[in-house]
């Protein structure tokens, strides 16, 4: 077996759910979940329960992760009505700021220009900000962002006019950002064979079309991200199934499948989750930290077997070729191919100082 190593990724969009949901999960069983997919930094998202909408709610869930994360993480704040003034001075004990535009699971969609436009001139603009902006709120949230003389970066961008927008802006100068989902490339709506239900997923699966035109954009993508979105089995098989998929312990691995079917190289994986947003995010170096990857390993994720509480995958008995055999942060061996290591609490928040 020839090992590869690679540096520790970073997922920066991972939902974790701790304290009020936290029987979808919570920072133990995100950051094993993580450990195991080889990615050793996850860049929280706000719309928990409370929201990461103030200092109280920033502060409780600084807690949370450092009583209870096994590898290194960052807390974003959300955007909403009622924070405009009050999120700045917070910024330094954030890994950025997300925006809301479009309807999904939590309540911090935000519905007016005005709001958009206060909360891209209020936020400082060296600090990164987020937006989940679809169609025609795509659009919207660049001139607002280049218009307010700041960065912005696109979650999840699902669809070819979204991602030809993107290539667009980017060749006009405009500094704007994107990561792409695991999901929105390997799958389709039509294609997906998940059952209604658990096919729920923001934004929505699209057509075949769009997740080629993703692939076929890969140069203007700067970032995979997982949108880890763990929600249980019986809410999924419930009568209002919540919208999100499970990512953590199977992006590596349909990245390196992709490898083997030469849509992609090792040096993409490395650039989209490692080196592009520890840039985008100002992420601090991991000493002594490395991934161990065997890129022959076949196996077939099964979700009762995902370190993740949602107990299920959309990549359920899909052959897959490449497996994390071990993980190593800041000189520990954390995860040795089979079991998580490090304890709960060995986690570092990425904004804190030395
Ligand atoms: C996410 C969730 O469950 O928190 N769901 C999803 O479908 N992606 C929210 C989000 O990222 O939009
Ligand atoms: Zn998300």
């Amino acid at each position: 077996m020839s090992v590869l190593c690679l540096p520790g990724l970073i997922d920066p969009h991972v939902h974790v759910r701790d304290l009020g949901q936290a029987h979808k999960e919570d920072w133990d069983s995100a950051t094993a979940a993580a450990l195991a997919g080889g990615i050793t930094t996850v860049l929280a998202m706000p719309n928990t329960q409370p929201p990461i909408v103030d200092a109280a709610a920033l502060t409780a869930y600084e807690q949370a992760a450092q009583a209870r994360a096994r590898c290194d993480y960052g807390l974003y704040l959300g955007a909403g009505p009622g924070n405009v003034g009050g999120l700045a001075a917070l910024a330094p004990r954030a890994a950025g700021l997300k925006l809301y535009l479009d309807a999904t699971f939590g309540d911090l969609k935000m519905d007016t220009l005005d709001l958009l436009a206060a909360h891209c001139a209020a936020w400082p603009a060296d600090a990164p900000l987020l937006a989940h902006a679809e169609g025609n709120n795509l659009a919207a949230a660049i001139l607002a962002a280049h218009l307010a003389g700041r960065a912005i970066h696109i979650v999840h961008v699902s669809r070819r006019d979204e991602i030809e927008l993107i290539r667009a802006a980017k060749a006009r100068g405009f500094a704007v950002t994107c990561e792409v989902c695991p999901h929105h490339l390997f799958l389709t709506l039509a294609g997906s064979g998940l059952p209604a239900g658990y096919v729920e997923v923001r934004p929505r699966l699209a057509a075949a079309a769009d997740a080629a035109a993703l692939w076929a954009n890969l140069d203007v993508i700067d970032c995979f991200a997982t949108d880890h979105a763990p929600h249980t089995r019986a809410e999924k098989e419930g009568p209002n199934p919540p919208p999100g998929y499970p990512g953590l312990e199977t992006a590596l691995a349909l990245w390196l499948t992709a490898v083997h079917q030469g849509r992609l190289t090792l040096e993409d994986i490395i650039a989209r989750m490692h080196t592009g947003p520890r840039r985008l995010f100002n992420l601090p170096e991991q000493p002594d930290t490395w991934i161990e990857v065997d890129p022959e390993q076949e196996w077939t994720p099964r979700g009762a077997g995902l370190f993740s509480r949602a107990g299920w995958t959309p990549f359920e008995g899909w052959p897959l070729r490449g497996r994390v055999t071990g993980v190593t942060l800041r000189g520990q061996r954390v995860y040795d191919g089979q079991a998580v290591l490090a304890p709960p609490g060995a986690g570092r928040n990425v904004r804190s100082r030395p």
